[in-house]
């Protein structure tokens, strides 16, 4: 009984370490992509790490304030990455 309500707490502990660096991205984007145009320019579009990593670079010449890139771009790809795609 012990063993698996230890297993239960750890796994919980597993996946909560998972979740604050894409927290974090998310975080950013509403920081720094709200202020031009809508967030579902960006919801609805699925890039490669590559792809949005060369969206950022656009949108930093267009004047956006990136702070966090790389949580950010670990975000966009975990959640409108290519795969993701039905
Ligand atoms: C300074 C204003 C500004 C900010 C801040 C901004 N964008 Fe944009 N974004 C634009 C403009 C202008 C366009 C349209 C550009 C075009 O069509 O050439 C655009 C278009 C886009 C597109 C459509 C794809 C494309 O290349 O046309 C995506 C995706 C996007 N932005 C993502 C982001 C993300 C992610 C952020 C946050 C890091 C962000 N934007 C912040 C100005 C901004």
């Amino acid at each position: 009984m012990r063993g698996v309500l230890f297993l239960l707490i750890s796994a919980c502990a597993a996946d909560g370490a998972a979740k604050p660096p894409l927290a974090k991205g998310r975080k950013e984007m509403l920081a720094a992509c709200r202020s031009c145009h809508p967030l579902n320019v960006i919801e609805l579009r699925r890039f490669d790490r590559e792809d949005w990593d060369s969206v950022l670079r656009k949108m930093t010449s267009l004047g956006a304030k990136i702070r966090n890139r790389e949580a950010l771009l670990d975000y966009l790809v975990a959640a409108y990455g290519e795969k993701k795609r039905p």
